[in-house]
């Protein structure tokens, strides 16, 4: 039997640890390393004892272990996705899912999709106000929402699907039932239709309330339909509901087979045994892929908003550059914000072997490893004046990938890693070709937790002028609503982000 090596950390009741990790680990994080030094161990809500790391050779070493060493984190988002999503499957399971779904998001196919986001993008911005102050995280939702239903279920199919019944102010139940009424008997894509309409509907909140679920335990016994989970559990009951219907249609679409969309290639696949994927296990992928794609490129691109209004000269020269027809100063920034405000804090892996041995450690099965992603971004001999927001770092070199983490790494790292930065790529792009955004000399906007993702907390406010239009002075603190006084656009942004803005303040926990 090999004994355990593991740092120290705070000794304070685990319930107490608990608390401050769920209300300021922002704040707690910097300090225990500051007081123990790059890795600890602390008691966290739902995992228990954790060994926290920040080292990047023990972070390298974490990544490129093997499953017969690490598999996910436990308990993670796969109690809420399903045993079929990605955050549950292990092993072979898991490499035969990546080896199916990585080349839709990657490569050649990223390039089809810049036309259809920056379409989304044009749609969402057409109705922005000009000259005072919003919230951007509903939009960017939107536009997120409506990219990822296309890279999943085909661009013609959901983006024809939108285009018929997207925009016209019903609700989407009245314009699911308005579109089966007109054209339910008429073939596939317009009864899809309904179907989108109804995801677009529900996911946004679903994903609300996965994402604070989350972070919480399972209750002991069923605690009805009017509790959290009950209301969650109905929520998926429709949206099974929903994916059963677009499962049947594609089912029976005599052209399946010339078809690369993300729900195709999920009822082609085979497994070796040549058994096909259950359509629990199909919508619970789907649905992994819904949830993890949008909330958390919405919320990067909101605090893109929020970094650059507060730094006009970088503003400046990505405006010049967005001009010139080029791109190298945008790619750095997206990467820098990611850097500075990394949305998701930490990711994790669990002990399978006997024992782990990483770097100086000695970790025993069953103990979960937690890789602090902002105190690797933050740590200074890593990022020489890493609190500064200095996207030049970044213009012509690439990021080390076990320095620079906000999609994880290793063979879990995000599948969506390629296409959240092309399509933030092309978001800015269209937003600065299109709009000036009027700095602002308010302070920065403080980190407040959806439950999985880290949003600003005023849910990146935006103030813009067409770029058509004459000069006007930058927004001060003295023009600005009062603070939490967001106001969205006229022209009515419903649906969105509900949450942003009356959750605590500067809660960072760790996520599954
Ligand atoms: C800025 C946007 C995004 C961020 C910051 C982000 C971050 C992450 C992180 C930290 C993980 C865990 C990785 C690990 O355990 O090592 C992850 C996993 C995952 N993400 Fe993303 N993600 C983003 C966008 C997307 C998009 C657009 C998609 C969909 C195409 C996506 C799909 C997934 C999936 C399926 C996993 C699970 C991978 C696995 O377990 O093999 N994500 N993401």
């Amino acid at each position: 039997m090999t004994t355990a090596t593991l740092p120290p950390g705070p000794t304070a009741p685990p319930f107490l640890q608990g608390v401050y990790a769920l209300t300021r680990p922002l704040r707690g994080l910097p300090r225990l390393r500051a007081k123990y030094g790059d890795a600890f161990t602390v008691h966290l809500p739902i995992f228990g004892r954790v060994l926290v790391i920040s080292d990047p050779v023990e972070i390298k070493q974490l990544f490129l272990s093997g499953s017969e060493l690490v598999e996910n984190v436990e308990p993670n988002l796969g109690r809420l996705l399903g045993p079929g999503s990605f955050f549950a499957l292990t092993g072979d399971e898991h490499r035969a899912q990546r080896k199916l779904l990585v080349p839709p998001f990657h490569g050649r196919r990223l390039k089809a999709y810049e036309r259809i986001i920056e379409e989304e993008t044009e749609r969402e911005l057409a109705g922005w106000p000009e000259g005072r102050e919003f919230a951007t995280l509903p939009s960017m939702m939107r536009i997120t929402l409506n990219a990822i239903l296309r890279a999943v279920f085909g661009a013609e199919r959901a983006g024809r699907a939108r285009a018929q019944f997207g925009a016209r102010g019903e609700s989407s139940a009245e314009r699911a039932g308005r579109a089966r009424a007109q054209f339910g008997a008429c073939g596939e894509g317009s009864a899809a239709g309904a179907e989108f309409d109804e995801l677009r509907d529900l996911l946004p909140r679903m994903v609300t309330y996965a994402s604070r679920l989350a972070v919480l335990p399972l209750p002991p016994r069923d605690l009805g339909r009017w509790s959290p989970w009950g209301r969650f559990l109905e929520m998926r009951r429709r949206y099974d509901d929903i994916i059963s219907r677009l499962i049947d249609t594609a089912d029976h679409d005599p052209r399946l087979d010339d078809r690369n969309d993300v729900l195709a290639l999920l009822l082609q696949s085979r497994y070796e045994d040549g058994s096909r994927m259950s359509h629990s296990d199909i919508a619970d992928q789907l649905l992994t892929l819904l949830a993890a794609g949008h909330e958390t490129t919405a919320t990067t691109m909101a605090w893109a908003v929020e970094r650059l209004r507060r730094h006009p000269s970088v503003l400046a020269e990505l405006v010049d550059e967005v001009d010139a027809g080029g791109h190298a100063l945008r790619e750095a920034t997206i990467l820098e914000v990611q850097r500075t405000r990394p949305v998701i804090d930490g990711v994790g892996r669990q002990v399978k072997a006997d024992h782990l041995r990483i770097g100086r450690w000695t970790v025993p099965r069953g103990y979960n490893i937690v890789v602090a992603i902002s105190l690797v971004h933050e740590d200074e001999a890593v990022f020489p004046d890493a609190k500064a927001f200095d996207p030049g770092r970044f213009v012509d070199a690439k990021p080390d990938l076990y320095q620079w983490i906000p999609f994880g790494g290793g063979t879990r790292r995000c599948i969506g890693a390629a296409f959240a930065n092309m399509e933030m790529n092309v978001v800015l792009r269209t937003l600065l070709r299109d709009f000036r955004l009027l700095p602002t000399d308010a302070p920065d906007e403080r980190w407040r937790s959806r439950g999985v993702a880290n949003a600003p907390a005023k849910g990146g406010l935006i103030a813009v002028r067409r770029r058509s239009a004459p000069p006007v002075p930058a927004v001060s603190q003295a023009q600005q609503p009062p603070v939490g006084a967001v106001h969205p656009p006229a022209g009515g942004l419903t649906g969105g982000a509900p949450g942003f803005v009356e959750s605590p303040d500067d809660q960072h926990p760790v996520h599954p």
